[in-house]
């Protein structure tokens, strides 16, 4: 069962019920002003960062499961003073739920449309941020399709947060105290803390006369009740409430008279300002707020003019960023995800790693040090001056021994010292991370930008200089059988070998009370290895000798240990526990192959010659490959298991206990393409992806254009039900295997590479790749079978499936590739 329906053209997923398995969200905003909005406009705002900067209140878990948004009452006045039921609703369903007689959700790139219609009233609001801007635009456009007037009043509702979202939901007896705003000319400020230490605030303008306004959430909801029927909005009345303490709200009342097939405008803003310390109030010695920066936005933006230019320049800048990469391939699932769902979607991770989403409270989190390098991988084509950014950024929390925290906060950009580090796989996706930004930017100069280690001032030292030491952290710590200690986990954060946790409530991942000598990971044994045959070659480009050898050395040392201790005769093997016995090997009870190290092995180049990488590839697709998707690993456990951790608390078939953890698919997706299968490759691809799922998604209950974290496996009670979608490594990682390794454009320190491993039955498929500022028009036509490249520039041959140098300052090429060999 569907719920919507893909607009392709439009660039828009439409939604056609409100109630849909989930809320389905979307993310506004660009940098710095963010919101999460559902297709019944819950969700909240943030300044950069969601816990510390949280604009607007939201309550995770509730019931119904989505309440608290960017509300808009309509009173029908007539109707109210008939007696009539119905007789105030909200366009977007929620709050108040009453039955629409059209409902229709449009959800595009950075914005949100919610048509709402009831008794002849249309009512359809837009919202999105502007580009380079703190605040976000709510556009009403209000229609009375009916032969009288309509006598109405219409009602905003926020909630706003008291900035720090954690301490919002905990320290009541302070916070029911301090709240504070001010109303000035129909627009209202909230500024709890302003007149100590904080120099923020946030509004809420309208851009027609108000009639009335409520600030005080009690004053707006009335005694025992609900944002579904608020007493104001019931008698049509506002007291002008203001809020000291208690729950500060911002609630315009607007009254409205329209003709018979008039239609107004309405434009809201909610927008967040900081003021300079000097400048903090109106007169320094009076404690009202400085308002002139936000007066003068809203001077611009509540105009309908502007409104309308800031969209279209935001599907402008969305247009250009989507160019650098589209496709015409005969699959709408693959073209559709990656001209522009993919894509989007890893732009959201890169923005919130995984701290804000409908599943992610943004308040414990921060950004992930491995989260953020992965998803670095997949956003880096998109602007690659921010990947440049973030590098430095992660780089920066590095620590001197090469460890890394495993997250950092984005205001602060300072590692979080609740967690820590010795996550032992960390520091290695740094290198990941710049060499994917030097293969699609050939920005070598960065490798001698001077980073500091752990923010500590003086103790700066090269880009290279931290590669290298993410190198050496690893091998420092290599265990017994000379493969990498694990530490507290690798990627798989709940493989939880050295903490052996008795007691509820303890982190699996921080009580650490194994000494850590002992347990090894294999996967973080091929992570090295790719991250090593990284070093090797970027040293080389750096005329480095020297570090070419050792890298080379290392790697190869590496690959030794894992066939002799690492392979387990039909697979890899995943780790060894703090006993020094196997985990992921035929000698296990449960547990007896995993994904992760058959992916990364391979991806490393292991196998690829003598069969093991096939034959870990088939054990692959015969013991974890299910109708949903790959499985994390098999037999599932049955029971807790103390040497193990985490992974064997969750019921069998959800998250890490033999969940379909998608981040992992993609991998398997690339070792099969690396193999030359790509009809394999685009299977496992299909099962996944989530405009393939549309069809049943009463079922996947997720939105059907994001990826989701997890999908329940074969071992679930709900095999196919998906969980925490948006913000997961998935997203990356599928656009890289569809669009690097399937479709084979593929950026490399010296070129791109085309290399497509296409099915027999695809005639072929046409691509654009924008690549250093020259533009591929890439045509790929099949001519017979196999995947024999022929490939020319311009109509003129070359050799080899990489574009080196393009001729001239050409900045436009065509690339015409035929692919198999004609019999
Ligand atoms: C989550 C974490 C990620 C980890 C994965 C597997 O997605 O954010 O860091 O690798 O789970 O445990
Ligand atoms: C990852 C895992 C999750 C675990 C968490 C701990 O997100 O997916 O299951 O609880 O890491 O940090």
């Amino acid at each position: 069962m569907k719920f919507g329906y893909f607009d392709d053209q439009n660039r828009e997923y439409v939604i056609q019920q409100p109630n849909t398995p989930l809320p389905w969200i979307n993310f506004l905003g660009n940098e710095k002003y963010f919101g999460i909005i559902s297709n019944t406009a819950g969700g909240y705002s943030f300044y950069q960062d969601a816990r510390l900067r949280r604009i607007t209140r939201y309550r995770y878990n509730n019931a119904p499961l989505d309440v608290g948004g960017r509300y808009l009452y309509i009173r029908d006045n007539k109707a109210a003073s008939l007696g009539q039921e119905d007789y105030y609703w909200s366009p977007s369903w929620q709050p108040v739920r009453k039955d629409l007689d059209q409902y229709q959700c449009r959800h595009g790139l950075g914005y949100t449309t919610i048509l709402g219609k009831k008794n002849d009233l249309i009512c359809e609001g837009s919202y999105f941020v502007p580009l380079n801007q703190d605040f976000e635009v709510w556009r009403f456009t209000l229609k009375n399709q009916r032969k009288q007037p309509a006598d109405l009043s219409l009602y905003s509702a926020v909630e706003f947060c008291l900035w720090d979202a954690a301490d919002d939901q905990n320290n009541f007896q302070r916070n029911l105290s301090i709240g504070e705003v001010e109303v000035e000319d129909g627009v209202i400020y909230h500024k709890t803390e302003y007149r100590e230490r904080r120099n923020h605030y946030s509004y809420l303008a309208c851009s027609v006369p108000i009639k009335g306004f409520e600030t005080q959430r009690e004053a707006f909801l009335g005694p025992y009740r609900g944002w579904e029927n608020p007493l104001a909005v019931e008698k049509g009345t506002t007291e002008n409430s203001l809020a000291h303490g208690w729950q500060p709200i911002g609630a315009h009342h607007i009254r409205l008279t329209l003709q018979p097939g008039e239609s107004q405008e309405v434009i809201f803003i909610l927008g967040y300002q900081e003021n300079s310390r000097k400048k903090k109030f109106s007169d320094p010695e009076s404690q009202i707020l400085n308002k002139s920066e936000a007066k003068s936005k809203l001077k611009m933006y509540l105009n309908s003019d502007y409104v309308v230019n800031a969209l279209s320049e935001l599907k402008e800048y969305w247009d250009d960023l989507l160019g650098v990469y589209q496709v015409n391939t005969p699959d709408p699932h693959i073209d559709r995800m990656v001209n522009l769902w993919n894509q989007y979607q890893v732009m959201a991770t890169f923005n919130f790693s995984r701290s804000a989403s409908y599943f992610e409270s943004g308040i414990g989190r921060g950004m992930g040090f491995r989260d953020s390098n992965q998803d670095l991988l997949g956003f880096v084509h998109l602007i690659p001056e921010r990947a440049r950014e973030r590098i430095l950024d992660l780089a920066g929390t590095q620590k001197e021994d090469g460890s890394a925290y495993h997250q950092y906060s984005p205001l602060t950009k300072r590692g979080n010292d609740a967690v820590g580090s010795d996550f032992n796989d960390d520091p290695l996706w740094l290198v990941l991370a710049v060499a994917a930004y030097l293969k699609e930017t050939e920005d070598w100069p960065i490798l001698d930008n001077l980073v500091p280690y752990d923010n500590q001032p003086g103790s700066e030292k090269t880009l290279f200089h931290h590669l290298n030491a993410s190198i050496n952290f690893t091998l420092d710590r290599l265990g017994p059988h000379e493969l990498p200690l694990i530490g507290r986990a690798d990627w798989n954060d709940c493989l939880n070998l050295n903490c052996y946790s008795t007691e509820p409530g303890q982190s699996f991942q921080t009580t650490t009370n194994k000494g850590g000598k002992t347990a090894e990971s294999v996967f973080i044994a091929g992570l090295f290895i790719l991250a090593a045959n990284e070093m090797v070659k970027i040293s080389k480009f750096r005329k480095d000798e020297i570090s070419v050898n050792r890298y080379q050395k290392a790697a190869e040392k590496m690959e030794l240990s894992i066939w002799e201790h690492g392979w387990d005769g039909e697979w890899f093997k995943r780790a060894y526990d703090d006993a020094g016995a196997p985990v992921g090997s035929r000698s296990c009870a449960e547990g007896q192959i995993f994904i992760e190290p058959q992916g990364f092995c391979i991806m490393a180049g292991l196998g690829l010659r003598n069969g093991k990488a096939r034959m870990a590839l088939d054990s692959v697709n015969e013991r974890l490959a299910t109708e949903h998707g790959i499985v994390l690993q098999q037999p599932a456990y049955s029971k807790y298991y103390l040497n193990l951790g985490e992974i064997t608390s969750y019921p069998p078939g959800y998250k890490e206990n033999a969940g379909i953890f998608c981040h992992t698919n993609p991998w398997i997706m690339i070792a099969e393409a690396m193999l030359g299968e790509g009809k394999k490759a685009l299977d496992y691809y299909h099962l996944i992806n989530p405009s393939v799922r549309e069809e049943f998604s009463d079922l996947h209950k997720c939105e059907p254009y994001v990826y989701a974290q997890m999908i329940a496996g074969r071992d679930a009670a709900t095999p196919g039900e998906a969980k925490n979608s948006w913000l997961t490594g998935t997203a990356a990682w599928n656009f890289l295997a569809i669009s690097q390794w399937i479709l084979g454009i593929r950026p490399d320190y010296d070129g791109l590479i085309i290399d497509p491993v296409i099915p027999e039955e695809w005639n072929g498929f046409q691509a654009v790749r924008k690549f250093r500022n020259v533009t591929y028009k890439i045509n790929v036509s099949r001519i017979g079978q196999g995947d024999d490249l022929k490939i020319s520039i311009d109509g003129k041959p070359i050799r080899g499936n990489i574009i080196k140098r393009v001729p001239g300052d050409l900045s436009e090429i065509e690339v015409d590739v035929s692919i198999g060999s004609v019999t």
